[in-house]
């Protein structure tokens, strides 16, 4: 099994929306999902309950304890993918979210104060030694604003830390909060649009990132090594 998780201290740039997106999206490339909500908003759970299908389960865990032993079941049952949703600001359950998982998706909106916001994050991704990547959401369909958000994380000139840049970016578009508000991602509210696209395309770099995990004999998983090419901090 395989685990992500979505954080950022500062609230509304995404992470709930990109959690579900990204989910139903491996869902559709034959994963088998659950989500985790950490957040007591209870984004998750409140998307769930509106939802008529019982894919995927969402998981409210309010302990940070529990991580660990909510991921050990979902092994043992067979789950190949468990995305972590967490709240805004710093907690101890944010904490050992982030040290669970294989890896850290930081949304950052397109502004400087979005930017710099995600500095103590990348700090708390990086002591806890789980790779990450930087996800530009809300993003205007093309422009300058784009350009230097992406430079910014891209060459680290913000964090001197050349943090990995996740493609492509996904743009405001409503579809995702029509999706939400119905009990769907965007992958099935809008499947042949442009927002389906670009979280299809995510989950894309996101699977590759996390490579493939090998299945031993003795039913105990390990991460094969990244593909050639990746950054050198990632291995
Ligand atoms: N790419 C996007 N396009 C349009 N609206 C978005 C997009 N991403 C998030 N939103 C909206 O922004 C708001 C905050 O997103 P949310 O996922 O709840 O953020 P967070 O979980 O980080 O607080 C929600 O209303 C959500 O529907
Ligand atoms: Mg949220």
């Amino acid at each position: 099994m395989q685990t992500i998780v979505l954080a950022t201290q500062k609230g509304g740039c995404g992470k709930s929306t990109l959690a579900i997106g990204l989910a139903l999206a491996a869902m559709q490339d034959g994963h088998t999902v659950r989500l985790i909500e950490t957040d007591p908003q209870g984004t998750l759970t409140n998307w769930k309950r509106r939802r008529s299908d019982a894919e995927p389960s969402v998981v409210p865990v309010d302990g940070a304890g529990e991580i660990e032993q909510r991921l050990e079941i979902f092994v043992r049952n067979g789950v190949t993918l468990t995305v972590i949703d967490t709240a805004g600001g710093t907690s101890a359950l944010t904490t050992a979210a982030i040290r669970a998982a294989d890896l850290c998706l930081i949304p950052v909106r397109p502004s400087l104060a979005d930017i710099e916001a995600a500095a103590p994050t990348l700090s708390l991704v990086r002591s806890c030694h789980t790779a990450f990547g930087f996800v530009l959401n809300q993003t205007p369909a093309r422009g300058q604003r784009v350009d230097n958000a992406s430079n910014a994380l891209g060459e680290g000139e913000t964090f001197e830390a050349g943090g990995d840049l996740a493609m492509p970016f996904i743009v405001m578009r409503n579809d995702h909060q029509d999706a939400l508000g119905s009990g769907l991602a965007v992958t099935e509210y809008a499947p042949s649009g442009k927002s389906a696209e670009e979280i299809r395309g995510l989950w894309q770099w996101v699977s590759n990132k996390l490579g493939p995990v090998v299945q031993e004999a003795d039913g105990v998983e390990y991460r094969a090594p990244p593909p050639l090419g990746a950054p050198t901090m990632f291995r």
